[in-house]
């Protein structure tokens, strides 16, 4: 018996030795299939010298095989909180303590239709708050009827006065849901929305901060470039970072909430009309036929309304003709009009034109660009946006995101923004 269970043991570890070396092996074969030489050898200098990432990062890298596209992961959504894998919960995702107040914050009960919504910008939120509005006040219409600027009609209930406890009871008690979406996207969205395009409010508060990160000169805090953003993320700690780059996991805390549906922005009209018919509300007279049209022009409505509604303010620090040029390079980057259709007005007209104007202008070349592949040139936009970060930062931000990629299925290394980088780019935004 004792020499059986000895043989058992022994066999047991020599098992367990293969097993290691396998997974060493895949590694390597991994990183050498899905990056170029100097990655590689970027990487492993810096995988000894963080043990933090090394753990992590290890598991990501023997799952990438699993990871065979980069859409097939995104679209998977998780319908029901049973199916998150908490399993991958570690220490981190489920101590958040620093945090309670953005947690807090970020939920938004609907007692009489028993729904809670954990609120992440620019993951579909002014959506939301917009239907929450509409749907406590029995309003039976599309939310893009309420103006995007209109915060005093988006839906502002949070628990942020609420206890810790109370809003877990809370979460226990309402029908809840998130939605997530891939870090990369979403810091870019981000930077493009509220640093890139002319909004002085963020330039004063966020930019400036940003400025002095990286130790540049402030001044109106509306020359951050896409790296230094990225320079911010790495070297603040996660609680002091703003709303919009604090990890998904850690605001909403699905380790520790089981929240009924967890969707993608990736998939957002599937994910709101299942979110629908889960809860049994009828989704007919807020998501209409039109829907992917109206989101759409509600795209292109915020980004002129805000241009002009900022252009005084902003001419402190921006010519308004700069300013035009970058909302039209957002459009451009959102896919909503084609990078050859070139800005139709002078600087002179850029001073004085007025929003209908503005608008159609914007709307007619929307139409007129619809021939042009603009999802190519969408992937394209995004990745000349990353190609202006050097590796060894692509490195150190996924590890700030490490849990959201790992915890919502989004590829850590994606070919595409960490494969070939021999002609690292300067800053393809600034203008
Ligand atoms: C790793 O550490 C060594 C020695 O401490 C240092 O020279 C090297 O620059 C570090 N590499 C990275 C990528 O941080
Ligand atoms: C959670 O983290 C905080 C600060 O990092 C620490 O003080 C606290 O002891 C941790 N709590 C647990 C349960 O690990
Ligand atoms: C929170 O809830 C837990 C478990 O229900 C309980 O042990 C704890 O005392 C509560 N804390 C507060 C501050 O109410
Ligand atoms: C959209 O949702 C339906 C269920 O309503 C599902 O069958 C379908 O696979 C989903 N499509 C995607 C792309 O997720
Ligand atoms: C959506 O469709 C309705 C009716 O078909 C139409 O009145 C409305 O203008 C459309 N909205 C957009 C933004 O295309
Ligand atoms: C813009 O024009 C270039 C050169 O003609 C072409 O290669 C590219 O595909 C066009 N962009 C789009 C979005 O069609
Ligand atoms: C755009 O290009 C992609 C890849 O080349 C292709 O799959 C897609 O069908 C094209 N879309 C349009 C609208 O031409
Ligand atoms: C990387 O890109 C450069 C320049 O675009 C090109 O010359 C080189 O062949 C590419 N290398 C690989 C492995 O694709």
């Amino acid at each position: 018996m004792i020499v059986n269970g000895l043989m058992a043991r022994n066999f047991f570890r020599v098992f367990l030795m293969l097993l290691v070396w396998c997974g060493i092996l895949t590694t390597l074969n991994i990183l050498l299939m899905f990056r170029g030489e100097q990655g590689v050898k970027e990487y492993l200098t810096w995988y000894h010298n963080h043990s933090k990432f090394t753990k992590h990062d290890s598991y990501l890298v023997l799952n990438y095989q699993h990871h065979t596209t980069e859409t097939d992961i995104t679209k998977r959504s998780w319908k029901d909180g049973y199916h998150f894998p908490k399993d991958l919960c570690d220490a981190e995702s489920l101590n958040e303590t620093k945090m309670d107040a953005v947690f807090k914050n970020s939920i938004m009960p609907l007692f009489s239709k028993q729904l809670a919504y954990c609120r992440v910008y620019k993951g579909g939120s002014t959506f939301w708050k917009r239907l929450l509005a509409y749907l406590q006040r029995n309003i039976k219409l599309s939310p893009f009827r309420i103006k995007p600027q209109d915060e005093q009609s988006k839906y502002r209930v949070s628990c942020a006065k609420h206890s810790l406890n109370g809003t877990y009871n809370i979460l226990t008690e309402t029908r809840s849901f998130m939605f997530t979406r891939n870090p990369y996207s979403r810091i870019l969205s981000a930077y493009i929305d509220k640093l890139y395009s002319p909004n002085p409010y963020f330039w004063k508060t966020l930019g400036v901060i940003i400025m002095k990160t990286v130790g540049k000169n402030p001044s109106c805090g509306s020359a951050v470039t896409f790296r230094d953003l990225v320079e911010y993320i790495i070297q603040t700690p996660i609680e002091k970072l703003d709303d919009h780059f604090i990890p998904i996991h850690s605001i909403c805390r699905p380790c520790q909430v089981n929240y009924h549906y967890i969707g993608k922005m990736e998939n957002f009209l599937n994910d709101t009309v299942n979110i629908f018919a889960k809860f049994q509300i009828n989704s007919s007279p807020y998501i209409t036929q039109n829907f992917s049209d109206e989101y759409k022009y509600d795209a292109i409505y915020d980004t002129v309304q805000a241009f002009i509604a900022f252009r005084h303010e902003s001419k402190k620090c921006m010519n308004p003709y700069t300013g035009l040029q970058r909302i039209w390079r957002k459009l451009q980057y959102r896919g909503i009009i084609s990078e050859n259709k070139s800005i139709p007005l002078n600087k002179k007209e850029s001073q004085h034109i007025l929003l209908s104007k503005l608008l159609t202008i914007i709307s007619t070349t929307h139409q007129i660009s619809k021939k042009d592949n603009l999802s190519v040139q969408r992937r394209k936009l995004f990745i000349q946006a990353y190609n202006t970060i050097p590796l060894t930062l692509m490195y150190k931000l996924q590890n700030v995101y490490h849990n959201d990629f790992k915890l919502f299925g989004y590829d850590p290394f994606p070919k595409s923004l960490f494969g070939n980088r021999s002609n690292i780019m300067t800053d393809v935004f600034l203008v």
